[in-house]
């Protein structure tokens, strides 16, 4: 444990597909046992980075052979990727590694992997190594560009491999990716966080902040655009701070400006915005571009400046409203969603009552709502006012009652209007339906053919259902 790697990005590149090469051999041999494909389900906890993260070990797991299957138990080979934001991330994990255990019990060739942020806390793999002895292969955020290599090391040995970086300042380009919708794609622009958030372990487990050099970007999207993508999600923890390490610093509304310049690509989304970095210059692009979608997603977290203050997090309730009211004057029409904790150490229910006179005031089309849990290493686990299960409930209710109120109201807004939709999927519940995405994030489901996956279209809104539409396409 705890190694840095060195800087040689192009030369990585090159082993990596040397150990692909020699994985694929093991995987042919595989298959030559079972008499057909082997199998692997990747299955990912969190947020959209580990999902973008998936679609990278898919696609090294592919390249070697593999097949994909979403059928936990049909797989040959199982890989959770981890999310350790909240203790509820972690003990899903726990929960169905027993039951991979009698998986494996009857299945002896079946391997098992985990890796994501949960498996960069010393406790985690402690309890693991003790408990959870069956696991193949463990590997951290830092070294998942060393997948293929890792692998091989799991094939050859028998004992349980476990590989945690501290850190790394390596971004190692164009290795296979498996993505999941062939019309939309994320991409990191940047890895890492420096604001550490006293509740957050995400700065421990995903490092410093590093942003890709734009030209890699821009390259990256050329290339899906090619492959038939038209909507991209940038993606960063604070995509507000992209670019200022570089080597030839540039600010993130820079890159959305070189990003709407590719041809053929129609939206680009980004997340996540930290408020305290949001730029004036960022509201003035978003507010020209054609591409940008209108919808912005700004953690708000609490609504008390003692609380705010308390969470590390550089602004106050009335500086955060300031920044709202400049970006809905700048954009009417945009869609606002944020993210808060409920039942940070020393929050009271006054203090809660400020977070909800908050969502009064902003009107968030959608925000998500989370009970503090308490992180062990950051700052706010050793706090000593943590608060009572019960003063949380009760702050809890009150909050989510009015999220659901000011959402409802917000989304009927858009009733009898004709908007663009990007066609996306088939209607889980009604196959005569297709489900489309609006600019603003929400989705409208209307009778279309299957045909039309990938295509903007322009789609009445007839009947707002709460937080969703149907309607009927225009044109
Ligand atoms: N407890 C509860 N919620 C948390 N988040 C981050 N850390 C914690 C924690 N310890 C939430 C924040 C963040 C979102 C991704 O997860 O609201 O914006
Ligand atoms: Fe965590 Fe704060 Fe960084 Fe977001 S900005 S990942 S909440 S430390």
């Amino acid at each position: 444990m705890g190694q840095y790697a060195s800087r040689n990005d192009a030369q990585e590149l090159a082993m990596q597909q040397v150990y692909m090469e020699k994985a694929a051999f093991y995987v042919a041999e595989l298959k030559r046992q079972l008499g057909r494909q082997p199998l692997c389900c990747v299955t990912t906890f969190g947020c959209q980075m580990n999902a973008r993260d998936s679609e990278k070990l898919l696609g090294i797991l592919t390249r070697i052979g593999y097949a994909a299957t979403t059928e936990e138990k049909e797989a040959d080979f199982v890989i959770y990727n981890t999310c350790t934001v909240r203790d509820n991330a972690n003990q899903r994990v726990y929960g169905r590694l027993g039951f991979l255990n009698s998986m494996k019990r009857n299945k002896p060739h079946l391997k098992v992997a985990l890796c994501g942020c949960m498996m960069q806390e010393r406790s985690v793999i402690e309890k693991i190594t003790k408990s959870y002895r069956f696991v193949d292969l463990i590997f951290g955020t830092h070294n998942i560009f060393k997948f293929a290599q890792l692998l091989v090391t799991m094939f050859e040995n028998h004992e349980m491999i476990i590989d945690i970086w501290q850190e790394t300042d390596q971004i190692v380009e164009e290795l296979p990716v498996n993505r999941k919708y062939s019309y939309k794609s994320g991409i990191n622009i940047m890895f890492g966080c420096n604001n550490f958030c006293s509740y957050c372990i995400v700065p421990y487990v995903r490092g410093r902040e590093r942003s890709r050099d734009p030209k890699e970007i821009i390259q990256e999207i050329e290339h899906l655009v090619t492959d038939g993508v038209v909507e991209v999600m940038l993606l960063g923890q604070n995509v507000n701070s992209y670019g200022k390490n570089l080597e030839d610093p540039i600010t993130f509304a820079k890159l959305l400006q070189e990003v709407e310049q590719i041809e053929g690509l129609r939206r680009i989304r980004f997340m996540t915005s930290h408020p305290k970095d949001l730029s004036d210059e960022l509201i003035d692009v978003m507010k020209q571009s054609k591409k940008i979608c209108r919808h912005l997603h700004l953690p708000v977290q609490a609504g008390s400046d003692r609380i705010l203050q308390a969470m590390n997090r550089h602004y106050t309730k009335a500086q955060y409203l300031a920044l709202v009211d400049k970006i809905r004057t700048a954009m009417p029409d945009i869609a606002l969603t944020t993210d808060i904790i409920v039942g940070f150490p020393g929050e009271t229910i006054k203090d809660v009552e400020e977070t909800i006179d908050v969502v009064r005031k902003v009107q968030y089309d959608n925000a998500f709502t989370f009970i503090y849990s308490k992180r062990t290493g950051t700052p706010a686990a050793a706090m000593e006012d943590q608060v009572p299960e019960a003063v949380v409930h009760e702050g809890f209710d009150k909050l989510l009652k009015v999220v659901q109120e000011t959402a409802k109201e917000r989304a009927a807004l858009l009733q009898g209007k004709v908007m663009e939709a990007l066609v996306e999927e088939v209607n889980e519940q009604d196959a005569s339906l297709m489900t489309g995405r609006l600019s603003n994030n929400m989705l409208v489901h209307f009778p279309a053919s299957e045909s039309l996956i990938g295509q903007l279209v322009q789609v009445s809104l007839d009947e707002c259902h709460g937080f969703y539409y149907t309607g009927h396409i225009v044109k």
